[in-house]
């Protein structure tokens, strides 16, 4: 998106309902600056609809300074969407995860705002639906790409893959996998928080001495434990997703049982994802190459949890 876009979010047309007033204004991309297509207090018909989905039109855009009325609208149209069979699963998966970038955009932004974690926490429950709605749906969910800065795209995937390992290792509750998938989500907040411009520029978090970076996991988990509204459960995921079981980890140096059981599957997860996504640990950044490390590693990692990943995307690759 140009630098005339900027200012904007964009908002999938599959969220919107026609003839309901969505408080704020939407606009059309144009060939140099965005221009006015409805204002906020007027609703768009079901023939407005129709016009840009026959135009090819799947989006339009929403100012930045009118974000949480966006996110607002969003948490209450995505469980409909998911619920909707008349909308394709890879679709859904979009909208979702359109949603996840601005959520995760806003969040970055200011993770000291108890808004922001209030936004996720609503809808960290969506990526649950759509992880339980069907097989098809967890394979979109395994495969999809996310269009995102690297560092966003990295949460949600770890959050997804999370969900998904999870249900795998035996995990059934909603609950409990919404307490996973809100660790995935915002397991490195810390990191923004020690230094803001490892998210504006790109994740280059080597720019922070590794003795300050390993004392992320604490500073996220004690930001969102301020918002009074994450769960304990999450809390402590975020804060252990780097330790090991051999003691090695940080920041506290846990050992085997002392790590959550959401800790553990959230960090094979973030594992493989930091390793395909940054090319991190020196290892291959090829799925087989990071899925052996982590199965050479049972000091480290559950071998139970690397396991179900490897049974997760050998399945994946035979459907
Ligand atoms: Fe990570």
């Amino acid at each position: 998106m140009s630098t005339a876009f900027k200012d904007y979010l964009p908002l999938s047309i599959a969220s919107i309902t026609d003839e309901t007033v969505l408080g704020f204004d939407l606009y059309q991309p144009g060939a140099d600056f965005p221009k006015l297509y409805r204002s906020k207090n007027i609703p768009i018909t079901a023939t407005d609809l129709e016009k840009l989905r026959e135009m090819g039109q799947e989006f339009l855009l929403v100012p930045q300074h009118q974000r949480f009325v966006m996110l607002d609208h969003l948490c209450e149209s995505i469980p409909n969407v998911i619920a909707d069979p008349a909308i394709p699963t890879e679709k859904k998966y979009e909208v979702l995860t359109e949603t996840s970038v601005a959520m995760m955009a806003n969040l970055y932004e200011d993770p000291t705002l108890p808004e922001s974690a209030k936004f996720l926490i609503k809808h960290a429950h969506h990526h649950v639906s759509l992880a339980l709605a069907n097989s098809n749906a967890q394979n979109v969910m395994l495969t999809g790409t996310i269009e995102a800065t690297p560092m966003i795209a990295h949460a949600i995937h770890v959050s997804n893959l999370s969900i998904l390992l999870a249900m795998r290792c035996g995990i059934t509750e909603a609950e409990e996998l919404f307490e996973i998938c809100l660790s995935g989500l915002l397991h490195e907040v810390g990191k923004v928080l020690i230094d803001s411009k490892i998210y504006e520029e790109g994740r280059s978090d080597r720019r922070v001495p590794h003795r300050r970076l390993k004392s992320y996991p604490k500073v996220g988990g004690d930001m969102m434990a301020k918002a009074k509204v994450i769960p304990a459960a999450s809390l402590r995921a975020i804060v252990e997703h780097q330790e090991r079981l051999d003691g090695t980890g940080f920041p506290g140096n846990l050992e085997s049982d002392e790590i959550s059981r959401s800790a553990r599957i959230v960090s094979v997860c973030d594992f493989y994802d930091e390793t395909i996504r940054f090319g991190e640990h020196n290892i291959t950044p090829k799925p087989f190459s990071v899925l052996s490390h982590l199965k050479q590693a049972p000091d480290k990692f559950d071998e139970r949890v690397v396991l179900e990943l490897i049974h997760l995307f050998a399945e994946s690759s035979q459907s």
